[in-house]
């Protein structure tokens, strides 16, 4: 079966880079910070054209962590689109503010900005699976959920912050979960530091209610490996994904500046399209199902997000990534065509 995405195929790449270093770290002793893990924190920043980063324990925390940073708290009504993984309300929700779910796009699967309500208190932007486009021009903060977009090139991010996602199935992944928050504000990303680290201002200092929420050092060089590969690895998915796009009668809109996080297209009849796939020997994905605004979760709320739910019932993730061969790539536009 072609694997939507190949982890272990991934890691063989980057194997001699990593594998030595990731032995250091463990003879070392030094598991917690270290001038590696200050590296890859300024990289990360770097890929958005930001100055400062800082390193914790997932893209979840990333996001918890920088809309606390950026002063939002309980009962504050947060703007987000309808659609993107359940995370980024999860992280609303968990600070006690409401989320305020708006609907997408019928183009491109993003937030349609001139639905956000002027009387939000804070806006989430989501560049799902590597789209971008234009930024809302509000005067509240703006907090970028950036887990599917880097290696972006869309330019730095207007918004006051970046939250990021190592999860090893990102396209810079960690051997486990791993997140960031990147910001051009140096006191943005101290605030996550210092919230990260049980709320403390110095050892034992503790200013406010923080938690325990880190990147580990051993990360460090499985994710230093993967970003000095970022750029050819892009190319070669946006390559992938233009030839899907030639096959394909009605391809969703694609910006060259789009990171290709997934491919994914709309098929009417999602079901069969999936099976043929699977037949052929083809995995493929959901993202996402159901609209954020239509979970349990926040279900009292009430919000209906139409286009969001239509895209839910065709949106299909395809295998496109660097990891694929020609001949497999072939295999897929070859299934594409009889789609
Ligand atoms: C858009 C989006 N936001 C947030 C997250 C949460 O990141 P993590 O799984 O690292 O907590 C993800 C991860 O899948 C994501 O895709």
């Amino acid at each position: 079966m072609i694997p939507l995405v190949d982890l272990a195929a991934r890691h063989a790449r980057h194997a001699g880079q990593i594998e030595a270093k990731v032995l250091q770290v463990l003879r070392s002793g030094r598991y917690m910070g270290g001038p590696d893990l200050a590296q890859v924190e300024q990289r990360l920043a770097g890929c958005f054209g930001l100055e400062h980063g800082v390193g914790v324990a997932s893209g979840t925390d990333a996001l918890i962590l920088a809309l606390r940073a950026l002063g939002v708290g309980p009962g504050q009504r947060i703007a987000v689109p309808a659609l993107s993984f359940f995370a980024t309300t999860e992280a609303i929700l968990f600070v006690g503010a409401v989320p305020v779910f708006v609907d997408v796009r019928s183009d491109r699967p993003l937030m349609d900005l001139a639905l956000i309500p002027e009387d939000v208190d804070a806006v989430i932007t989501v560049p799902l699976f590597g789209m971008g486009g234009p930024e809302p021009a509000v005067d509240v903060p703006v907090l970028c959920d950036a887990a599917q977009a880097i290696g972006w090139g869309w330019g730095t991010p207007k918004a006051q912050a970046c939250a990021l996602s190592l999860y090893p199935t990102k396209t810079v992944g960690a051997s486990g979960d791993g997140g960031a928050v990147l910001s051009a504000d140096a006191a943005v990303v101290d605030r996550v530091r210092a919230l990260g680290s049980h709320g403390m201002s110095a050892p034992h200092v503790h200013v406010s209610l923080g938690r325990n929420s880190r990147l580990d050092a051993i990360q460090a060089p499985v994710l230093l490996a993967q970003l000095d590969t970022l750029c050819t690895r892009i190319q070669r998915r946006q390559a992938i994904a233009a030839r899907y796009e030639a096959t394909l009668q009605h391809p969703i809109p694609r910006d060259p500046r789009d990171a290709v996080h997934h491919f994914v297209l709309r098929h009417p009849e999602r079901t069969r399209f999936r099976a043929h796939l699977a037949e052929h020997g083809v995995s493929s994905a959901v993202y996402y199902p159901t609209p954020m605004s239509a979970q349990a979760v926040v279900a009292e709320l009430g919000q209906r997000c139409p286009v969001a739910q239509a895209w839910c019932q065709e949106l299909v993730a395809i295998p496109c990534h660097e990891d694929l061969s020609a001949s497999q790539v072939d295999h897929i536009v070859s299934l594409l065509e009889s789609a």
